[in-house]
């Protein structure tokens, strides 16, 4: 009986004090790792003066890849000519872009195939036969909207909400 108590109470004990080191440990992972809905809020600031024409970059926007494209005019051409009623996913540039500023294409970085990062913003990258980007999984091609015109994938590069705050800065999200 006695012996019992004992260890009864020396289990108590050392529960107890896990229970004390978990509270410590919790509230320090609750910081590091942001709730789903404040990173649903997370909105990201690109500064576009350094992106020439022809050029693109990738960042990153809510955990995933964003492609911050500087189309040139003969981009914007080719893209204007396209017949929307022949397209996949049938939108014109004038509507995957804001205020007019055709120039400035941005798009999640994501195929909307199985969600491999498609090829075409780094420097020097495959952009596919339709100019735009290029998806090595299975081989979906994008032209310089980057609309879905060749391959598996669905639908166009989805374009996140975003705006200008500047001639030269954008707020994604
Ligand atoms: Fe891009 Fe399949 S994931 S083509």
């Amino acid at each position: 009986e006695e012996v019992r108590r004992r260890d009864f109470i020396n289990i108590a004990a050392v529960s107890f004090a896990g229970m004390g080191a978990v509270a410590v440990v919790v509230p320090l992972i609750d910081q590091m790792n942001p709730s789903a809905d404040v990173l649903a809020l997370a909105s990201t600031e690109v500064d576009l003066s350094a992106i020439q024409p022809g050029q693109a970059i990738k960042t990153t926007f809510r955990s995933q890849p964003l492609f911050v494209r500087h189309l040139t005019p003969k981009e914007i051409a080719e893209a204007d000519k396209v017949d929307v009623a022949t397209l996949r996913d049938p939108q014109t540039l004038e509507e995957r872009t804001v205020d007019g500023k055709k120039q400035w294409l941005i798009t999640m970085g994501v195929c909307t195939h199985l969600g491999c990062v498609p090829l075409g913003a780094g420097e020097g990258e495959n952009r596919g036969e339709y100019g735009g980007y290029f998806c090595p999984c299975h081989g979906s091609s994008y032209d310089t909207a980057a609309r879905i015109r060749k391959g598996p994938a669905p639908k166009n590069l989805e374009v996140p909400e975003f705006k200008f705050t500047s001639d030269t800065a954008i707020l994604v999200g």
